[in-house]
């Protein structure tokens, strides 16, 4: 499967993936997922808010188990983040079937969309959403670099931009949810260990910072006369470096633009976002009030650190752990955002499991997971979801 998915929106220079939500790649890969579904007789649909439910049994009958993540990336992303989870969750189910289990909940397959926020800017867009955590009017406002809302993209793509919000519905369908990550650290490679459990989602945000000054020309403008925001921006991601470092925690100025972003002339305007992470939202929170003293600051989101449910968190970790191949499955803490998170947040019992990144890279085209590594997480997730469906 992940070979049938590993041409959809690379970039053939780099080997990155480019998979904004509702592009052409993007449109691509929910077709292969319903083909995914259909080929498995599962019952698909996709619900008012993009995100795409494959069912085997009906939750509405009762709530079910349900795994998967996302595929939509970064830009220049790796060919892992999302796919793997959701490729695994039509494996795990595979396997399920070829032993025979017949599950006493229904199983869901879940994709979410726009996990990355990649265009919009606001991560877990579909998850957020759903649990109605994010205000469907704010949503649509939302514009990508091109200026479109994704009012506008959600109608250019035949869907209906006035259903999104809240869907109490189908939420009700998720009686619990395991997402299969590929690690985005060194956290497994580290332990040599294949598989790993969830322990918590540290507490994360972005912030966009607007650095005004005066465009002028780069030859004739003198020093003394400049008012050049570069210079503010510049001193900005010097004094996050810092402020992370005091803190404990990290914090990135990842993208940035450049008003009129000419070689020749000092800009106008510098817009840049802040991503800050921690262990602790207090740490978080005060390096992003030192830095915001003064300056002109919006977050554009905000996410809560999520503790999983410490008895599901064991139990699925004595079910990955049945697994030939597993080794020990290490309980670990993750940097990165996931849209488990959100649905733990909205009181979803929510597990994750980790797949081992040898490269310790991730958001980047270097992120890679070894067959046998993959295998073993297919593996210690069928135990999981049959453990749960029982
Ligand atoms: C998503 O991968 C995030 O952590 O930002
Ligand atoms: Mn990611
Ligand atoms: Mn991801």
């Amino acid at each position: 499967m992940l070979e049938d998915l590993a041409h959809i929106g690379r970039d053939p220079a780099t080997g990155g993936y480019l998979r904004d939500s509702w592009s052409a790649a993007d449109m691509e890969l929910r077709e292969w997922f319903w083909g995914e579904a259909r080929r498995r007789g599962l019952d698909v649909r996709e619900d008012r808010n993009g995100n795409l439910w494959a069912w085997w049994g009906d939750p509405s009958r009762r709530p079910g188990v349900v795994t998967g993540s996302h595929l939509d990336s970064v830009r220049q992303g790796g060919a892992f983040d999302g796919p793997l989870g959701v490729v695994s969750a039509f494996a795990a189910l595979d396997v399920l079937r070829e032993r025979g289990f017949e599950p006493s909940a229904p199983l869901g397959v879940a994709c979410f969309t726009d996990e990355e926020g990649a265009r919009f800017g606001v991560p877990c867009l579909g998850s957020r959403l759903l649990t109605g955590v994010l205000d469907p009017a704010r949503a649509l406002a939302l514009t990508d670099d091109a200026g479109e809302s994704l009012a506008e993209v959600l109608r250019r793509r035949g869907r209906t931009p006035e259903g999104l919000g809240a869907d109490p519905a189908t939420l009700a369908h998720v009686g619990s949810y395991v997402e299969l990550h590929v690690e985005q650290g060194r956290g497994l490679v580290d332990l040599d260990a294949p598989v790993g459990v969830a322990s918590a989602i540290w507490p994360h945000g972005r912030w966009r910072f607007d650095f005004h000054g005066q465009a002028n020309h780069a030859g004739t403008t003198r020093l003394e006369d400049r008012d050049d925001p570069m210079l503010a921006y510049a001193a900005k991601v010097l004094a996050a470096r810092e402020a992370a470092v005091r803190h404990g925690i990290v914090a990135t100025f990842g993208k940035v633009r450049v008003s009129p972003n000419n070689a020749n002339a000092v800009p106008g305007l510098v817009s840049a976002w802040l991503d800050a992470r921690g262990a602790g939202e207090e740490a978080v929170r005060a390096l992003v009030a030192e830095l915001a003293e003064g300056a002109d600051v919006r977050e554009e989101s905000w996410t809560p650190i999520v503790e999983f449910e410490p008895l599901l968190r064991d139990r699925i970790a004595e079910a990955a752990a049945q697994t030939p191949g597993s080794g020990a499955v290490p309980v670990l803490a993750t940097g990165a955002g996931h849209d488990a998170g959100i649905l733990a947040g909205a009181g979803v019992p929510s597990a994750m499991l980790f797949v081992r990144n040898p490269t310790g890279i991730s958001h980047s085209p270097a992120e890679h997971a070894e067959a046998d590594d993959c295998a073993a997480g297919v593996r210690a997730l069928a135990n999981v979801l049959e453990e749960l469906c029982r």
